[in-house]
């Protein structure tokens, strides 16, 4: 149907629907609440990682949580089950979480800096974490936590924006916006090299003792 039939229908101008990529706008997404942004994140094209994905992994936990953990990118396990963290990595990291008297059912927010899977596990590229951005600050926004564990190098360096390696990360008290961070290795790391593992415990007990700090009731 053209315009000029249109208009004589009264129905011109047409509303235009807006094309996916171009919609939800930064703006919008800072000012979502979680099933919005939910929506928003399943339905996101935004980047090529959209192409591939089974699920888009938002993020699992309590959605108020004093503790927020920000891993890299979902697996193949977790794009198949739309959850973060479900496969081997994911159960070295709930005996992480346990060991320092924590859980995803009681005080933990878990999320990753992009929620669709990248092909065959490659890192996130630093073009895909920035797309996706805006949806883990609004999350951030809206867990409120504490704290925020930064696992593996990936998540550390986008989240922190710096190109420090691993090492230099550890051990020190970063912010987000005003949040207190600690960085700590990813557990699929730790799986390959588990002489790490001892590394990551005094990193546990370094985010306990700062947990501490910030809330002695905690
Ligand atoms: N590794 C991550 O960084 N995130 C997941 O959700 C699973 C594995």
């Amino acid at each position: 149907m053209n315009k000029a039939m249109l208009e004589e229908m009264g129905l011109h101008p047409v509303w235009k629907l807006r094309r996916a990529e171009e919609a939800p706008a930064e703006a919008c997404v800072a000012t979502m609440g979680w099933d919005e942004l939910e929506a928003a994140i399943a339905s996101c094209i935004k980047c090529p990682l959209h192409k591939g994905r089974n699920r888009v992994v938002v993020g699992a936990g309590k959605k108020k949580a004093d503790w927020l953990f920000i891993g890299e990118a979902p697996g193949a396990e977790e794009d198949m089950k739309g959850e973060p963290f479900v496969g081997q990595a994911g159960k070295l990291l709930d005996n992480m979480l346990a060991s320092i008297g924590l859980s995803r059912q009681k005080n933990v927010y878990i999320a990753n800096t992009v929620k669709c899977r990248p092909p065959g596990n490659r890192n996130p590229e630093p073009a895909e974490m920035a797309a996706c951005r805006p949806y883990l600050s609004r999350q951030i926004e809206l867990v409120e936590p504490k704290l925020i564990v930064l696992l593996g190098r990936i998540a550390a360096q986008s989240v922190l924006d710096s190109d420090e390696p691993i090492a230099a990360l550890r051990k020190k008290r970063h912010s987000y916006g005003g949040i207190p961070a600690v960085v700590t290795y990813h557990p699929a790391y730790l799986l390959r090299n588990m002489d790490d593992k001892a590394k990551a415990w005094e990193d546990l007990c370094h985010a306990r003792r700062l947990m501490k700090e910030l809330d002695p009731l905690s």
